[in-house]
């Protein structure tokens, strides 16, 4: 819980609390050590300098899915070794920069993509490392727009050309093949889907192995859910029944490692987004709190149908209400929450809501011409 002397006089503005971020990652390391495992980061999840800053300095890699996000990385101190670059739309610049960045690998998406790299390696004169993203047709259960992992969507290999895409990169020069890598989701709140992705990469490495193709390095990529209801019971993410499920069901080599790119839960309960009441309106059968923030600062209930709690932080009433809790935009859409029950709310209040620490600054537009949401650190 934000206390009122951190709030900022200038709304709407993320409030990032550091120490959690420092207990999270502090949980995430105690939970790998001594097993052969990396994690990375995810960066699209929070870009913000000083979060980047904090958690290269942690000593984990990351994943990335863009040339700025690329240069971000290097920025913030992350080493060219640690990081994975991601994404179904590599340009050639991109494969450039992580090319001669000598960065640890590329996750290949598809066989022109392949081929592109390959070409790229060969014209620098420079070995570009790779692993082939395999869509493993496993069901997340999550939101369709962050499920990854079916035959329907456009990200990864599907099974059935997986042996061909490998074979292309064993034979392609300049292009080293470090392994396997799956994503199947994210906000992925059961174990049941990781469990499932385990046997898969049992069922594909005893394949390859058979054909005497090993690989050093398999990644499972991201996807943990957060307790968005529970903000403060669960401030911290259940990484260890997480990591236990990969610790029990999933065969690595010996010397092979595994990598996991964590996004979401390590910084979206670190994040509040701290905004001011303008109106309070009536119209007879409901009452509308009209916030300073709107969807162009946090979109995810409006694309995800997402909820985040709110909390009115100044209101000292005892009288609950309810009421529709929307942003400035013109957009229907623009909703953060319907019947919220919040004490009786004025002009001038702050509300909070929680979080909000991924994929909410990072989302951030200027539709209608509005400014980017500010940020502090505590
Ligand atoms: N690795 C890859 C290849 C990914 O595409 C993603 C996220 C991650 C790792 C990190 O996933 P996480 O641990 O954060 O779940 N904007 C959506 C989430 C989009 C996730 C995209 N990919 C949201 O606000 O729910």
């Amino acid at each position: 819980m934000i206390d009122l002397h951190d709030i900022p006089s200038a709304t709407p503005c993320y409030v990032y609390d550091m120490g959690l971020l420092r207990n999270t990652i502090a949980e995430v390391k105690r939970n790998i050590e001594g097993f052969p495992y990396d994690v990375h980061y995810a960066i699209k999840a929070n870009y913000v300098p000083i979060i980047l800053g904090e958690i290269a300095a942690s000593g984990l890699g990351a994943d990335l899915v863009s040339g700025p996000e690329l240069h971000a990385a290097l920025e913030a101190g992350f080493k060219p070794t640690r990081l994975a670059f991601s994404g179904v739309g590599k340009t050639d610049d991109e494969i450039i920069a992580g090319i001669d960045n000598g960065i640890f690998c590329f996750n290949v998406e598809s066989f022109p993509e392949l081929q592109n790299i390959s070409n790229l390696a060969v014209s620098r004169g420079l070995t570009a490392n790779v692993a082939i993203r395999v869509n493993p047709n496993i069901n997340a259960h999550t939101h369709k727009y962050v499920t990854t992992g079916v035959a329907e969507n456009k990200f990864g290999i599907n099974l059935n050309l997986l042996d061909k895409i490998v074979d292309m990169a064993l034979e392609l020069p300049y292009i080293h093949l470090r392994g396997l890598h799956f994503h199947i989701g994210s906000q992925i709140m059961t174990k049941r889907p990781y469990k499932l992705l385990c046997d898969k990469v049992n069922e594909l490495q005893d394949r390859f192995n058979a054909r005497g193709i090993e690989f050093e390095m398999i990644n499972v990529g991201g996807g943990l859910g957060v307790d968005y209801d529970n903000p403060d019971e669960h401030a911290i993410p259940d990484f260890e029944g997480f990591f236990n499920v990969f610790k029990q069901y999933l065969n690595l080599r010996a010397g092979q490692r595994l990598h996991f790119e964590f996004g979401r839960s390590i910084v979206a309960q670190c994040g509040t987004l701290i905004s001011r009441v303008l109106y309070i309106k009536d119209n007879g059968n409901k009452k509308f709190v009209i916030l300073d923030a709107g969807m162009t600062d946090l979109i995810r209930p409006a694309l995800y149908q997402s909820h985040h709690i709110i909390e009115n932080i100044t209101s000292a009433s005892r009288h609950i209400e309810s009421y529709d809790v929307v942003g400035p935009v013109c957009e229907s859409g623009d909703v953060f929450g319907r019947d919220e029950q919040l004490p009786i709310t004025q002009r001038g209040d702050i509300i909070a809501i929680r979080t909000a620490g991924a994929y909410g600054e990072s989302m951030a537009s200027c539709y209608n011409m509005r400014a980017l949401p500010r940020h502090c650190c505590i």
